[in-house]
């Protein structure tokens, strides 16, 4: 039985079946997973090289901003270890590798390494990339790692989850439609294949956070304030290259990504009103003064923000990234 008094830690524990059932719907076993290998030129054929020939001719008319964007992703999706890491020291999972929750962590980064694989495959091959700048890109990020300000808290913890996920199905899509757009088809199918893996994983995200608000709307109602109040930042935001100085490779990347639409301020909002949505954020009922409070913040956040965007520029600065050869 859930009570006002419910800690966290008991909301983790009577949600275990429930994790099960998204385990179940929102994953999908290896047999029925589609691999990078499914995506790329086969080495094994004698077909390989004019393949390769053709994807490299493809990819040379990828434009500039559409391929640093793609490093971009690439390195974030790579650095997957540390997302791993931190789901594991969310406060009060139960660690029994039989639970629910370790096994959606499991199953989740399973799923998140076919990402980093393909895209980083796809990016080899078109003989675009400067490969040792970015490999070099990918263990600073993995050595720096990140902080996201949720302080090991589950709440916190599942309403960046749902936000950041939502957030690279976007980005993987727009990307997809863009290399469509520039006559890459294996690219836009790769890409494709990435985004429909985060859009079910946001949705499970999602879903996890509705079910705690079911058993604890006022302090998953907090959470998600604090969380907006801090503004959710990308996993990747230490990004680096070699002899540039941390913070500014990962503010050219996000200029890029909003220059040609891939991933925009707008997103933001949009993203932000579509968890208001689904949370039903209007409509919670049994909240205190505090839960009200923080119900009006988030609730007014939307329109500020576009206010906000409107006064801001779309980045023109010129930026030559140490990845693109
Ligand atoms: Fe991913
Ligand atoms: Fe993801």
């Amino acid at each position: 039985m859930i009570t006002a008094a419910t800690s966290r830690t008991e909301v983790i524990r009577w949600m275990e079946d429930f994790v099960g059932e998204k385990f179940s719907e929102l994953l999908k076993t290896v047999e029925e997973s589609w691999q990078p290998a499914d995506l790329l030129p086969d080495a094994t054929l004698e077909t390989f090289f004019d393949e390769v020939k053709e994807l490299r001719e493809r990819a040379r008319d990828l434009s500039y901003d559409l391929l640093a964007v793609l490093v971009g992703d690439t390195i974030t999706e790579e650095a997957l270890p540390t997302y791993e890491s931190w789901l594991m020291t969310i406060k009060g999972l139960p660690q029994d590798p039989d639970s629910p929750w370790m096994k959606w962590n499991r199953g989740w980064t399973a799923e998140e390494n076919r990402h980093g694989d393909a895209l980083n495959r796809y990016l080899y091959l078109s003989g675009r990339i400067n490969m040792r700048e970015m490999e070099a890109s990918t263990q600073y990020l993995l050595a720096d790692g990140f902080d996201l300000q949720t302080d090991m808290d589950p709440y916190r913890s599942f309403v960046y989850t749902s936000f950041q996920e939502t957030a690279t199905n976007i980005s993987h899509r727009r990307v997809a439609q863009i290399a469509k757009k520039q006559g890459d088809n294996m690219l836009a199918k790769l890409c494709g294949h990435v985004a429909a893996d985060e859009a079910r994983h946001a949705k499970a995200y999602k879903a996890f956070v509705s079910k705690i608000f079911e058993a604890d709307p006022n302090e998953m109602m907090l959470a998600f304030e604090d969380m907006m109040r801090k503004k959710i930042v990308m996993p990747a935001h230490y990004m680096r290259e070699l002899g540039v100085d941390i913070g500014k490779t990962f503010g050219h990347f996000t200029d890029a990504a909003q220059r040609i639409g891939v991933y925009t301020s707008a997103d933001y909002t949009d993203i932000l009103e579509g968890l208001i949505d689904e949370w039903k954020i209007e409509a919670l009922t049994d909240l205190n003064e505090a839960g009200e409070r923080a119900r009006d913040y988030v609730m007014a956040l939307p329109a500020r923000l576009k206010r906000v965007a409107e006064r801001m520029k779309a980045p023109s600065l010129e930026y030559k990234f140490r990845w693109i050869a």
